[in-house]
């Protein structure tokens, strides 16, 4: 079967990419964001400026390993990154797109479940976005990469998650009855003479929130419909994966897709939610929005006694924005104190505290909180006192940090 799953990948390799585009835009994302691994794996306190070894396990045609080896290359990190994968198709095209940066990556063919005996050293950090769920055994491939992890690292992860996939595998077993063995040329002909004939009361029909057939060419129909191995995880089954691998969930990323109350606004409700432990809150969000396709999370090894996740507390937390800059943002929220936000046919509309303006407008990555609250204490009356200022910032984190847009890290 693996050789399956290779074939497929050597055929289609996935995301479909021209290096040359390397040359206009940087593609970024989750799993892998440096501001990310910090925040989630160090508590906000790694030291770039020390060696860093990363492996992307299943990196593909290299989004995230491009991303990576970038980030890192302009902190001027002594990195040294691997890149495995078992598509020798795939790994070309990453290989031409770090080559095109001038950036420094390893590529070893092979699979993930040979980690021990590839003699790669430990990591870091370790990417794995969009493979354990092509795994036979997703708990061996985990347990593999965990062994392969240092002490104090932490892996980024990407798995599918069933309902936002509702009318995939259904539509994966129709074309298995149709194509069967064909060659997958021919399977690909038959997946694009069935679609437009899909009944309207087909699932997949009727879930319009699936595109990477319509926005990915022929790789991103193949992976979707015509997969020969994938399965979907929900919150619950994560969780008992990732403890049976000797590893915690550090964070979910878009947290506040996890969070009940940025659906729901009856107080009995949330009331009766208040004892949950933040993974049971999660699971339950999952199945109210019904429209999550995948999970992505960070995990650090069980045994690790750290607190690895950054907090924003203290004067000395520098809150970080992702891609925007702050007085743009600001500039935003002074016309309009609400974020609209829309993920896959949900629209949540997110108020912003008061002060978001002013808060947003001082955040360059740089400044400490303590040092934000002195200057808006000096241009804003009556000027808030540092309990009122935190309170404001703790709401507006929660909504920014919720949408993945903003990080806190610590000075070095
Ligand atoms: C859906 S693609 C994801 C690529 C990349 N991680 C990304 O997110 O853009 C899955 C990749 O995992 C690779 N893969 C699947 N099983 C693997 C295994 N056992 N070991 C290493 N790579 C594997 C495939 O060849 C393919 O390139």
């Amino acid at each position: 079967m693996d050789e399956t799953v290779r074939a497929q990948y050597e055929a289609y390799p996935y995301p479909p990419r021209d290096p040359a585009e390397e040359a206009t835009r940087l593609v970024t994302g989750s799993p892998s964001h440096v501001l990310e691994i910090d925040h989630y794996v160090f508590a906000g306190r790694r030291d770039f400026a020390r060696p860093f070894r990363a492996l992307f396990a299943g990196g593909g045609t290299g989004d995230g390993t491009v991303m990576l080896a970038q980030q890192l290359a302009d902190r001027g990190t002594p990195a040294e990154i691997v890149h495995l994968d078992l598509s020798a198709a795939a790994q070309a095209i990453a290989a031409a797109r770090i080559a095109r940066r001038g950036l420094a990556v390893r590529f070893v063919q092979g699979s993930l479940l040979a980690l021990d005996r590839l003699g790669l050293g430990g990591f870091d950090y370790i990417d794995c976005c969009g493979v354990l769920h092509h795994l036979d055994d997703p708990l061996a491939g985990f347990r593999a990469l965990e062994r392969a992890l240092a002490p104090d690292g932490g892996m980024g992860v990407m798995v599918y998650a069933p309902l936002g996939r509702t009318g995939v595998y259904p539509l994966q077993a129709l074309l298995r009855a149709l194509a069967g063995e064909a060659p997958l040329a021919d399977r690909l002909a038959l997946a694009r003479r069935l679609l437009p004939q899909l009944p309207a009361t087909n699932w997949f029909k009727r879930n319009p929130h699936l595109h990477d057939h319509l926005s990915l060419g022929d790789a991103g129909l193949f992976d979707l419909l015509l997969h020969s191995r994938d399965r979907a995880f929900s919150i619950a089954e994560l969780a008992r994966l990732v403890a049976d691998a000797g590893l915690r969930i550090a964070g979910l990323c878009n947290a506040i897709r996890y969070e009940p109350a940025a659906y729901l606004d009856d107080r009995t409700l949330l009331a009766r939610l208040d004892g949950l432990v933040p993974l049971d809150r999660a699971a339950f969000a999952e199945l109210l929005a019904g429209n999550i396709k995948t999970h992505t999370f960070y995990v650090v090894k069980a045994a690790n006694p750290a607190d690895t996740v950054a907090r924003p507390d203290g004067t000395d937390a520098i809150p970080v924005l992702r891609d925007g800059d702050g007085p743009a943002l600001a500039l935003r929220a002074r016309t309009n104190r609400i974020v609209h936000i829309g993920y896959d046919g949900l629209d949540l509309r997110l108020p912003l505290p008061a002060l978001a303006p002013e808060i947003l407008a001082r955040i360059d990555g740089t400044r400490t909180l303590g040092a934000i609250h002195r200057a808006l204490a000096e241009a804003v009356r009556p000027a808030p006192e540092w309990a009122a200022f935190k309170a404001e910032f703790d709401r507006l984190y929660l909504t920014l940090h919720g949408l993945g847009c903003l990080f806190i890290r610590h000075a070095a």
